[in-house]
């Protein structure tokens, strides 16, 4: 039977410590973390992702910044804010929730973002220093895994590692991530042939496609250790994720679950991320 990686309580651990280095700021005195969150439109899934994100930096004390935009709001509208929060001295980090109503430029705004400010890690500038192993502020998805990868890992190094999906949120820095750490990576996608063949031959299986019960625990190799980002709802309401949870758990030597495994650790990173960048690049002096 496979152990449960609880990626809650690891979230809640990092929230702590987070919180205690905010409580030391103030107490010296210093300017403590500030984030802003836009949203643009109604999207009920993207609101309760961010009203979880903007009460995970209140929790922690830091300064938090909401930015609620309708559906309408203009390409130029959304840079200008955009402009403003990058020259916002109290504001160290600006994520922009995605998806973007269609008629946004999503790169244009993402590039607008100041890579210093991109705690996300989604501007081409740090997922280049990223592809060049020189990672600066990293994509909080594949971070946090790595941070629950590291707790149950010895090495990385020499382990075959399979991503299923190849997305630029999660799957694309995932690779980044692993092959910086040693791994041997295979990136799955829509027109991967003989996918089940490929999650057999995995040490480490990370399934990032959205798609419920997706990956099947009869896939697995003996022992693998099975991340699953995936955050589907079914119309019963339930929330499950890309893999087969019941079938894995007989395969896994670890397994994370959905909920309470990656969604946590997405919004600490998110923290980590932000208080890297008001103490390594704003707060330097
Ligand atoms: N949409 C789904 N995941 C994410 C994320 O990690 N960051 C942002 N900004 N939008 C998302």
């Amino acid at each position: 039977m496979a152990h449960i990686i609880d990626g809650k309580k690891k979230a809640q651990e990092i929230r702590a410590t987070i919180k205690a280095q905010v409580d030391e700021l103030k107490h010296q005195g210093k300017r403590i973390p500030g984030l802003a969150v836009i949203i643009v439109g109604d999207d009920p899934a993207s609101r309760i992702y961010v009203s979880n994100k903007r009460k995970a930096c209140e929790d922690v004390g830091f300064f938090s910044v909401n930015h609620d935009l309708t559906r309408d709001t203009s390409n130029e509208d959304l840079l200008m804010l955009i402009a403003k929060l990058n020259n916002d001295p109290n504001i160290d980090g600006i994520l922009v929730q995605l998806p973007l109503p269609s008629h946004i430029n999503a790169e244009k705004v993402l590039e607008a973002i100041r890579p210093d400010k991109d705690v996300d890690g989604f501007h081409p500038y740090n997922i280049g220093k990223l592809m060049q192993r020189n990672p600066l502020l990293r994509p909080c998805t594949p971070k946090g895994i790595m941070t629950l990868l590291q707790s149950v890992v010895d090495t990385f190094k020499g382990k075959h590692a399979v991503i299923v999906g190849a997305s630029n949120i999660v799957g694309r820095p995932m690779l980044m991530e692993l092959l910086l750490a040693g791994s041997t990576v295979t990136t799955c996608h829509r027109f991967t042939k003989d996918l089940s063949d490929h999650v057999a031959r995995a040490d480490i299986v990370v399934a990032a496609v959205g798609k419920p019960y997706f990956i099947k625990g009869n896939w697995l190799k003996q022992g693998a250790i099975v991340i699953d980002v995936g955050i589907n709802r079914l119309e019963d309401g339930r929330i499950v994720g890309d893999v087969d949870f019941d079938t894995a758990l007989t395969k896994a030597s670890y397994i994370t679950p959905v909920p309470g495994g990656v969604g946590p650790m997405t919004i600490a990173t998110l923290l980590e991320n932000t208080l890297f960048a008001c103490e390594h690049l704003h707060n330097k002096a």
